[in-house]
């Protein structure tokens, strides 16, 4: 990964030279409307201050876990032992990303989501609450975590996420068997080329011409900005969205011309 310094720079060059967040020259429709009714709705929806709650009381739950550490992604290295409040503070999603996300699903309302990476399940429980009749399956790698996941699932009273404990390595193909068509699907594990590619591309044959990938982490590491830059080169992609912390990708076959926006966020 790279260092705080050379994130800081890379973030800097992505303020100063991406689009401003208003809208004001974009010629697309689609990303005009993105960035009108998804990245600037500031409603204060009732899901974010059930999850934030949720969040908090992990922020404070000293218990110790047994984590399996899988593929890259961790800051912390490869800790056995983990509290429940270093995982929630280091491996969830900040509040505006997070938040992000429900809004993509509130306004595009995907009827299946896929995430690969649930950790506690914060971001997993911001998909699912924004479209109750949407079913989103995530998977987890390490079983003492899915374990925590599925009970916060429980506290907060969602019933439309399935957790498919294991490797993607192993999982992912048959999560994919239970999605035939997949409406989003969130990338947020194992941050490496190879499998982030892999991964990508085992969607590929679920997307439809609505589907948004979304991957995390763009600008995370050297492996991660390439995995980005192969992602935007594969044929089926029509549009890609960097938001610095996170790439949208999508496959609409109304835009005749492939096009890369880098909008601030
Ligand atoms: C960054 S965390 C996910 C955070 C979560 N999406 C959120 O915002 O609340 C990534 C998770 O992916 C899991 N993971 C990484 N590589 C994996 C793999 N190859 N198979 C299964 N799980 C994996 C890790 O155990 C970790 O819990």
């Amino acid at each position: 990964m790279f260092s705080r310094w050379q994130l800081a720079k890379k973030y800097i060059h992505y303020y100063c030279t991406a689009e401003n967040g208003k809208g004001h020259g974009v010629h697309s429709p689609f990303v005009f409307d993105f960035i009108i009714h998804v990245l600037n709705d500031q409603q204060p929806y009732p899901a974010y201050q059930r999850v934030e709650t949720l969040r908090q009381q992990l922020k404070g739950n000293e218990t110790l876990l047994t984590v399996e550490d899988f593929g890259a992604g961790s800051a912390l290295g490869n800790t056995r032992q983990r509290s429940i409040a270093s995982i929630a503070r280091n491996a969830a999603k900040s509040k505006k990303l997070a938040q992000l996300l429900y809004r993509i699903v509130q306004y595009y309302k995907p009827a299946t989501v896929l995430e690969l990476g649930t950790s506690l399940g914060v971001s997993a429980a911001y998909l699912a609450l924004a479209n109750a009749d949407g079913q989103v399956v995530t998977g987890e790698g390490s079983s003492a975590v899915a374990h925590q996941a599925r009970a916060n699932f429980e506290q907060l009273g969602i019933s439309n996420i399935q957790l498919v404990s294991g490797n993607f390595d192993e999982t992912l193909p048959v999560m994919l068997q239970q999605l035939p068509t997949l409406g989003l699907a969130f990338l947020d594990g194992n941050h490496r080329l190879e499998p982030t590619v892999r991964y990508f591309e085992q969607l590929l044959p679920h997307l439809t011409d609505q589907s948004i990938v979304i991957l995390d982490d763009i600008h995370w590491s050297a492996e991660m900005e390439q995995a980005w830059e192969q992602v935007k080169e594969h044929p089926a992609v029509t549009m890609t969205i960097d938001l610095f912390f996170v790439g949208l990708v999508l496959f609409r076959k109304d835009f005749k011309v492939k096009q890369h926006f880098t909008i601030r966020f």
